[in-house]
């Protein structure tokens, strides 16, 4: 497992949708109610960039055909067929900076 720099946490906004790529992974970030999160960013449909869906509350939508994902956990929340969930991933912050692992 490595751990990988994120950013320093002031840079990580509220709601906003970060993404990184960490040892041939894209991974979505994001802060909500204070608390970070960070998990797959290539929906199990077909393949879309999840950061560029739309956030509200939990719930990430993707940009593509509109699977809804828990932003905090990875699973799915609504699609008409089942999708694989999006793997989480742990968060660290040390010396105001977020860390992922992966
Ligand atoms: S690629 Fe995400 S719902 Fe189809």
């Amino acid at each position: 497992m490595a751990k990988v720099v994120v950013g320093k946490t002031a840079e990580i906004q509220e709601g906003k949708l970060e993404h990184i790529t960490a040892g041939g992974k894209e991974i979505l970030v994001t802060k909500l109610d204070g608390n970070y999160y960070a998990i797959d960013n290539i929906c199990t449909h077909a393949g879309a960039e999840l950061h560029e869906g739309e956030l509200k509350n939990s719930e990430l939508t993707c940009p593509w055909h509109g699977a809804k994902w828990d932003v905090k956990t990875g699973a799915l929340i609504s699609f008409p067929q089942k999708l694989k969930p999006l793997q989480s991933h742990k968060v660290v912050v040390e010396n105001e900076t977020l860390y992922v692992e992966t």
